[in-house]
C-alpha cells in the first residue's frame, strides 16, 4: 500500500485528515490498482470512497488515480465549506444491511425440473441434513432474482455488488452455512445457466476478501450430479466449474457423486443403494 495524498484539513474549529492510498492487486489481475480516499477524524474513518483501473475502459478519458485526486479536492472543499453538511450527505448514502436467516445447510437445486433427478438428490441429502439436527434451507436459482455478473468490477471498491437482488441473501447463508450441497444436471456438458449466473456473482466474495470484508475456510462443499448419457467423462467440466467456484468462494471440496446414464423423471431413484451413498457422505461431511 502506498500513500499518495496526506492533508490536514481545518474545517472551522475541527480537524480532518485527508488521504488516498494505492495498493498495487496485480498479483489478482495484471494492471490491478485499487485507489481509496478516506477522511479521518483521528483514528475513525468517516469517509470513504474507492475506485480501481479495471473500471475504466481504454476508451473513456477518465483514469483511477485522477478520478481519485479530483474527488479528493472536491471533498476538501465541501469539508471547509460546511463540514455538517458533507458528513450528513454521506450517511444518506448507506444502505440498510438485509437480515438473512442463519441456516447449517444450504442445497441449491439447479435443474429447473421440478421434480427431476436433481430434485430427488436435493430430497435425499435435505433428510440426511435434517435428521443430522441440522437446520436446512433448499434453494432453486431459477426462481430466483440474480442479475448476471457484468464484469464492472466494482466490487473490488466496496466488496459487495452494484445489484440489489437475491444473490445478497443467498452469499450471507453459503457464507456462514456448515455445508453447501449442489444438485444439478449436466446441461451441454457444464452446469445450467440459472446455476452459473449464481456462481459468477461470488466473484464479489472474492474481492471481498481482497479486503479482508470476507471470512474464509469455514463451507464445506459436496456436488451431486446427473447426466443422461452414460459415462462418468460428462462430469469433468462440471467437476472443474463447481471446484473453481468453490476455491473463489472460499468452500472445501468435501466429496461428490456423479451419476451418468439418467434422464428420465425419476430415473435414479430405480438406482439401488444411490440413496444410502448420497446420504452417508451428508453424514460424513456434518460429522466433522
Ligand atoms: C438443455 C439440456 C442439455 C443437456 N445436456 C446434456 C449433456 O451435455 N450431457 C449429458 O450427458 N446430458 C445432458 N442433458 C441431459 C440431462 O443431464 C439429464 O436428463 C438429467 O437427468 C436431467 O436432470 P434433472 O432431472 O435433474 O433435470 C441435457 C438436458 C437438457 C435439458
Amino acid at each position: 500500500m502506498e500513500q499518495i495524498l496526506s492533508r490536514e484539513i481545518k474545517a472551522g474549529t475541527r480537524f480532518f485528515t485527508l488521504t488516498v492510498d494505492k495498493e498495487d492487486l496485480s498479483e489478482i489481475y495484471p494492471g490491478f490498482f485499487r485507489y481509496t480516499l478516506a477522511v479521518r477524524s483521528g483514528d475513525a474513518a468517516i469517509a470513504l470512497f474507492r475506485t480501481n483501473t479495471y473500471e475504466y475502459a481504454p476508451g473513456v478519458p477518465l483514469r483511477a488515480e485522477e478520478v481519485t485526486l479530483e474527488k479528493a479536492d472536491r471533498w476538501e472543499k465541501d469539508l471547509q465549506a460546511n463540514a455538517d453538511e458533507f458528513l450528513s450527505g454521506l450517511k444518506s448514502e448507506l444502505k440498510t444491511p438485509v437480515q438473512i436467516p442463519h441456516v447449517d445447510v444450504v442445497i441449491v437445486q439447479a435443474s429447473p425440473r421440478a421434480d427431476g433427478n436433481s430434485s430427488t438428490l436435493a430430497q435425499w441429502a435435505e433428510v440426511a441434513a435434517r435428521e443430522a439436527g441440522m437446520e436446512v434451507d433448499v434453494i432453486y436459482p431459477h426462481d430466483m432474482d440474480i442479475h448476471e455478473c457484468i464484469g464492472c468490477y466494482q466490487c473490488f471498491n466496496a466488496g459487495t455488488c452494484i445489484y440489489d437482488d437475491d444473490m445478497i441473501g443467498i452469499i450471507a447463508q453459503v457464507n456462514s452455512c456448515r455445508l453447501l450441497i449442489i444438485c444439478t444436471p449436466v446441461y451441454t456438458n457444464t452446469v445450467p445457466g440459472n446455476l452459473k449466473l449464481m456462481i459468477d456473482r461470488f466473484q464479489e466474495y472474492f474481492a471481498a476478501q481482497s479486503l479482508d470484508l470476507a471470512q474464509t475456510g469455514k463451507t464445506k462443499g459436496i456436488i451431486l450430479s446427473v447426466a443422461g448419457r452414460p459415462g462418468q467423462e460428462n462430469f469433468t467440466c462440471i467437476k472443474k466449474v463447481l471446484t473453481s467456484f468453490m476455491n473463489i468462494a472460499g468452500i472445501r471440496p468435501a466429496g461428490d457423486v456423479f451419476i451418468d446414464g439418467v434422464d428420465r423423471v425419476h430415473d435414479i431413484r430405480e438406482i439401488e443403494g444411490l440413496r444410502e451413498r448420497v446420504q452417508a457422505l451428508v453424514e460424513n461431511c456434518l460429522k466433522s
